[in-house]
């Protein structure tokens, strides 16, 4: 029977979060961030971390699908574009995992192109290094993982399991 193993419990997540805050404040300084999170997984992991950011930041939200049943498609659309004019700000986009790196190929050309962005920096949860197809790498990573296919905190098993509070996989 299949059994969902703990790999970062709540209070695992709790203090790496708070951990890359520091960073992130320190990045943001007494400039304006505009802090994105990519729907609909990041949500957990951006909203713990919007709560320790101590600058002037704007929430905003972006949404890209790709994955249908499980895997990448390799074609990435924007769903749901920002609100927010991001142009001459620093923006931050929160991503619950990166793992081929093509949505995130795709938000940082969507991001420059049509919005006329200029810093983006990437902020992940989690490192799935085993899938990469494009060169991307994030500027604050919570941790790198092996090549599971991970759920909870937000990242989905066909869109169930994003509710629970700490992240899981599967074992036999
Ligand atoms: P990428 O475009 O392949 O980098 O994938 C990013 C998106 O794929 C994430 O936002 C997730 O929605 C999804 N994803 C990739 N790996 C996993 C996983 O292990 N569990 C749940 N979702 C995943």
């Amino acid at each position: 029977m299949k059994k969902l193993e703990v790999l970062y419990s709540e209070a695992d997540l709790d203090k790496r979060i708070r951990e890359i805050a520091v960073e992130i404040n320190e990045y943001i300084g007494e400039d304006e961030a505009i802090i994105v999170a990519n729907l609909k997984g990041a949500i957990p992991f951006y909203a713990d971390l919007f709560r320790c950011l101590t600058g002037k930041v704007k929430m905003d939200f972006i949404e890209t699908q790709s994955y249908i049943d499980n895997k990448s498609s390799g074609h990435v659309k924007i769903a749901r574009d920002l609100s927010e004019d991001v142009k001459g700000k620093k923006i931050v986009i929160v991503e619950d995992i990166l793992d081929t790196g093509l949505t995130f190929e795709h938000i940082l050309k969507h991001l420059k192109h049509f919005h006329g962005a200029k810093e983006v920096k990437i902020c992940v949860l989690l490192n799935k290094e085993a899938n990469r197809k494009v060169v991307m790498k994030a500027d604050w990573v919570g941790f790198d993982i092996p090549d599971h296919y991970v759920l909870g905190y937000g990242l989905d098993d066909n869109q169930y399991y994003r509710n629970l509070p700490y992240i899981g996989y599967w074992t036999e």
